[in-house]
């Protein structure tokens, strides 16, 4: 690790050099440059020897839950990924929000390989040099930019913070859940003083969460995914849930009631459509849960991170807002599984040895890349260039409700590097995906009506203008 700080300035460097600021004007019209498919899904018996059996293999042998189309990526560098084929695509997609730093990144590399050689699992028994140090990173961050009751002016609500590390965003998620359970019963208990009572007759169980809302797979994440195709499958879930919805101010006291332990939202829903909560709601939904006792959880494991441009997508909002857990993931280690939950020391001191665990969770190889990665993206120079990008592709996104009017939902989604476009035939954005893929893009779907930009935050106006390029000729071809 001793390296860890030339890497990081030259990666700075490069990053200031090659992804320069230089000014770039908006286009008037839009960009017919892409009207021809050049990667389209050729017939598979078009494809090398090698190719057509690592396809037959995945199907063959993997569990069929996703469909995937007939190629096989093999490597990547930056913002760009190629198929085994040699054909080249920019990943406007980064792994779904994961590879802040872009693929095959050197730093993280070398970090991975020293660390691998040296020590790379312990178990939680014991210390490891690395845990500590990211929790540190995560706390003293979310002190100084805001977050968690900590303003950037430096006014705070917050006595302290503590982080646990799980292994996916989901577990980040159970792990929340499971907290703000215990928070609940302490809570009841407390307030049935001079009663014996069990844990068991306690009422204040209940979890809200929101509609399009999506917080992972497992049973508990499930049950707060307000989401009925993945939901019905796998029916029966945690009773208990009620679900509201985003920035309804009306039923937010029915919703969030005493018997409440816990709320759980994302600040910018992703999976859902990239819908963001106003400020204002979320100052109502932190006094409710303040006047009836709830936990408040964000999720702000595709929205966090510097994705919005700030530490947190809740940083720069007043601190009346600010939530007692927030659950991480997604880039935290640039694409190697790691999840966190960092809570405060109010809601963190309900936890005592024994009542929560993980085998792999806060591994010293997971840790290492999580702080090397954590470290860079919040380099001043880096946050700076997400600020300038953003802007730049927000601006020229803008101008395609106007020339798509017939598509595209007026109103273009998210900030920073999270944004999506909204349409009006919901047939249209998994046909958009594909199109653009044929032409070299990877973009996502969101929800029911719109695609997502959630590229890698090092991402350059070069390809800023690649993505939206293909997506303007894509658009014409819809027509
Ligand atoms: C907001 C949000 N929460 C939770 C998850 C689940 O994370 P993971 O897939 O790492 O378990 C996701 C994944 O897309 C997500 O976007």
């Amino acid at each position: 690790m001793k390296s860890f700080q030339s890497l990081s300035n030259l990666a700075t460097r490069h990053f200031q050099r090659g992804i320069a600021s230089e000014a770039r004007s908006l286009p008037s019209s839009p960009s017919t440059k892409y009207k021809t498919a050049t990667h389209s899904s050729d017939t598979v018996e078009k494809l090398s020897d090698v190719t057509q059996a690592t396809l037959a293999k995945g199907k063959e042998y993997l569990l069929p839950v996703y469909a995937r189309p007939d190629f096989v990526l093999s490597r990547g560098k930056g913002s760009y990924v190629w198929d085994s084929e040699g054909r080249k695509y920019l990943d406007f997609s980064a792994g779904i929000a994961v590879n802040a730093l872009g693929h095959a990144d050197e730093g993280v590399a070398k970090v991975l390989a020293d660390q691998a050689s040296k020590l790379l699992h312990t178990s939680n028994v014991y210390h490891n040099e690395w845990a500590g140090r990211l929790a540190e990173l995560l706390v003293t961050l979310t002190q100084k930019e805001g977050g968690l009751g900590y303003s950037a002016a430096g006014n705070t609500t917050s006595a302290g913070a503590k982080v646990f590390f799980s292994n996916s965003g989901t577990e980040a998620n159970e792990g929340a859940l499971k907290i703000a359970r215990k928070v609940g019963k302490d809570r009841w208990a407390a307030n049935a003083s001079g009663r014996t009572w069990d844990s068991k007759d306690c009422t204040k169980t209940r979890i809200a969460c929101f509609e399009s809302s999506f917080h992972g797979r497992s049973m508990g994440a499930l049950s707060v995914t307000s989401t009925s195709k993945y939901q019905i499958p796998f029916a029966p879930l945690l009773p208990g849930v009620d679900v509201g919805k985003v920035n309804d101010f009306e039923r937010l006291d029915s919703l969030v009631g005493e018997d409440t332990c816990a709320v759980i939202v994302e600040p910018i829903q992703g999976e859902g459509g990239i819908n963001a909560a106003q400020t204002e709601w979320l100052a109502a939904l932190r006094k409710r849960c303040d006047e009836v006792g709830a936990v408040l959880i964000f999720d702000e494991i595709q929205c966090g991170l510097y994705r919005t441009g700030t530490l947190w997508a809740h940083s720069s909002l007043p601190v009346e807002c600010h939530p007692d857990i927030v659950t991480v993931a997604k880039p935290l280690a640039n694409g190697y599984p790691i999840g966190s939950v960092l809570l405060r020391d109010s809601v963190a001191s309900t936890m005592t040895a024994g009542t929560h665990g993980t085998t792999f969770g806060g591994s010293p190889l997971a840790c290492a890349v999580g702080y090397h990665v954590l470290s860079r993206l919040s380099e001043r120079p880096f946050v700076g260039q997400i600020a300038e990008t953003s802007a730049y592709l927000s601006g020229r996104l803008s101008q395609l409700p106007k020339w798509f009017p017939n598509t595209l939902q007026p109103e273009i989604r998210g900030r920073g590097l999270i944004m999506g476009l909204g349409f009006k035939d919901t047939k249209d954005p998994s046909r958009l995906m594909s199109l653009a893929r044929e032409r070299g893009v990877f973009v996502l779907t969101a929800g029911k009506d719109a695609i997502r930009l959630v590229p890698s935050l090092n991402v350059g106006k070069e390809e800023v203008d690649l993505a939206v390029d293909v997506i303007e000729s894509c658009l014409g071809e819809m027509q």
